[in-house]
């Protein structure tokens, strides 16, 4: 069990999913938490069950707004004096064919995905840099391989991977560490409900509730999450299915994209 007692940890995306399983997380390990999202009313009555102010602050936040991103970091530091922790989790997911994705999809993909965890570092680094922080960005495997029908998706987390990679070497010589944690399918989460759902997206398909091997719970992704903060590796792809997957896209890409395209069909014709 790590210990987190007198860290602050700040955390976007917590409204739900393995951001709300992070700040749960968070809280058992003794940090105090801030916690970002748009949905104001989950937000705050997150707040409550994690024990109110003195222990954890909702601050509701768009984080495709810079602004918003700094006010985030200004009222989380006004409330607990410093930063140790920022967790970039927030995020959605464009699904569907790349060529039926209307103007404006890509964008709004990146503006969340990426630009929402740049806005939200750039406010915090001066602050981290002060505890010799660590920096959690929550990417995707979707990042390290590309994936079809989610290919701005994957984009954007690719991008982010590239950033993060190049931030580490940067912040190393000041102990600040940057670490990728890319998960693989995560259960009972909403990341498509909320997302852009275009024609030929795996996504939200009526009837189909079968889950993925390999496919973990959000809890499971947020220990994972705890475990890279108190840790600090430069990469921890989550799941056996993640790592196999990851492991030979790098020996045999040509094979990865072979299942990929049967798995594609398989789909769409219904027979999963
Ligand atoms: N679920 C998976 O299988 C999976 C796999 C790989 C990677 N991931 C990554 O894990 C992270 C968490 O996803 P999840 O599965 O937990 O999905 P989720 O349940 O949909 O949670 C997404 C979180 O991001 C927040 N969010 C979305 N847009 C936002 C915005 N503009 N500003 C602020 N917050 C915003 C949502 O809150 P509001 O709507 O209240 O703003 C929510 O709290 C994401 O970055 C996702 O890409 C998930």
């Amino acid at each position: 069990m790590h210990d987190f007692h007198q860290k602050v940890v700040l955390i976007t995306g917590a409204s739900t999913g393995i951001g709300r399983a992070a700040a749960i997380a968070f809280r058992q390990a003794g940090a105090r938490v801030a916690l970002a999202a748009r949905s104001a009313d989950a937000l705050v009555q997150l707040a409550d069950v994690l024990g109110g102010p003195d222990w954890a602050l909702a601050i509701p936040t768009d984080v495709s707004d810079p602004d918003q991103c700094e006010r985030f970091v200004a009222e989380s530091v006004a409330h607990f004096g410093y930063i140790d922790v920022l967790v970039n989790n927030a995020g959605m997911v464009v699904s569907g064919l790349f060529e039926k994705l209307e103007p404006g999809d890509a964008e709004r993909q990146f503006q969340i995905n990426f630009f929402g965890a740049l806005y939200c570092t750039r406010a915090a680094l001066p602050h981290l840099k002060a505890r010799r922080g660590v920096i959690v960005n929550v990417s995707s495997v979707a990042g390290l391989i590309g994936t079809p029908t989610t290919s701005v998706y994957s984009a954007s987390k690719a991008a982010m991977n590239a950033w993060a990679r190049a931030l580490r070497v940067e912040l190393r010589p000041f102990g600040v560490d940057v670490v990728t944690v890319c998960p693989y399918f995560t259960s009972g989460v909403q990341l498509a409900q909320k997302g852009i759902i275009r024609e030929g997206s795996l996504h939200n398909r009526p009837g189909k509730t079968r889950r993925a091997p390999g496919t973990q719970t959000a809890e499971e992704a947020a220990q994972a999450i705890l475990r890279a903060a108190a840790r600090r590796p430069r990469l921890l792809v989550l799941s056996w299915a993640g790592r196999a997957i990851w492991r030979l896209d790098r020996l045999a890409p040509w094979l990865v994209d072979w299942v990929m395209e049967w798995g594609m069909q398989r789909l769409h014709k219904g027979e999963t």
